[in-house]
């Protein structure tokens, strides 16, 4: 019989977002956590959260990251800067395992920038909420911090669409201000951003930062797994499951685009 600690560091390790923007933070925790055993939720069925009343974001995490409790997880991942910025502190709260967050990287932008002015691109939600503007309080006080709401970018993203004439000139409308008012450096708050990257950069010209967390938040996973003595001892590469709480056939495909492999996504039980 296994002793108990190697049947643990096998567990899973959950990590959610509203639909497939997640999988950007996802590849990151693949490629910094060989090993491990990943269980990848898209709440689909639900999204996008950027919009909704707060308990309607809380009520969606819990029950997530009460079916990864279910599945034995050993630690989950909020890939979702909005279900991080509104519900964080319930999840830790209610859920004793390690709970490992994204949110926008002010603070990284603050210490890059030369012009002196950060632009946030981010959902509505994630820029009302308090743990946004406690952010802006810690690290932003001599920048000037244009923070800016995505409404459809999000959407575009779920159906694949990542360039193109319905959501080049929409990058335009949220990104062209902020580099007219003096930005240099764009912070990517919303984890479906990074695969707009290459229009992002395109519209923004070259020479602006553009920041990602999502090394960072596989970094965090790193270390707080160590520290819990949770690491995955196999020396075999570690499986992705993937899960939706949509219809599988229709996120699939994107799935597969912005994973570029053929994988299956099945139903959130
Ligand atoms: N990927 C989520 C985030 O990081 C998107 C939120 C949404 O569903 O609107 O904020």
């Amino acid at each position: 019989m296994l002793p108990a600690s190697t049947v643990m560091n096998d567990a899973v390790i959950g990590v959610f977002d509203s639909g497939v923007g997640g999988l950007s933070v996802l590849r990151e925790v693949r490629k910094a956590l060989p090993a491990e055993n990943l269980l990848y939720v898209a709440d689909s069925g639900f999204a996008p959260y950027g919009d909704r009343p707060a308990q309607y974001i809380q009520d969606r995490t819990e029950a997530i990251v009460g079916y990864f409790a279910g599945a034995g997880a050993k630690a989950a991942v909020i890939a979702c800067n909005t279900a991080t910025a509104v519900a964080v502190h319930a999840l830790r709260a209610r859920f004793s395992f390690p709970i490992v967050a994204i949110e926008p990287a002010v603070k990284p932008a603050v210490e890059i920038t030369r012009s002196g002015i950060i632009g946030i691109l981010a959902t509505k939600q994630t820029l009302a909420s308090d743990n946004f503007s406690r952010l802006v309080e810690k690290y932003g006080h001599n920048v000037r911090v244009l923070a800016q709401p995505c409404p459809g970018l999000v959407e575009q993203v779920e159906k694949g669409e990542l360039d193109g004439p319905s959501t080049r000139p929409l990058v335009t409308r949220y990104v062209a201000p902020l580099i007219a008012q003096g930005a240099d450096t764009l912070v990517l708050g919303c984890t479906h951003f990074p695969f707009l990257r290459a229009t992002i950069t395109d519209v923004a010209g070259t020479g602006v930062f553009i920041l990602d967390p999502a090394i960072a938040v596989a970094r965090e996973l790193h270390r707080r797994l160590k520290a819990c003595d949770l690491l995955s001892s196999d020396e075999r590469p570690g499986t992705d499951q993937f899960r939706t709480s949509g219809e599988p056939e229709t996120v699939q495909p994107v799935f597969r685009k912005l994973w570029a492999a053929n994988i299956e996504v099945r139903p959130l039980p």
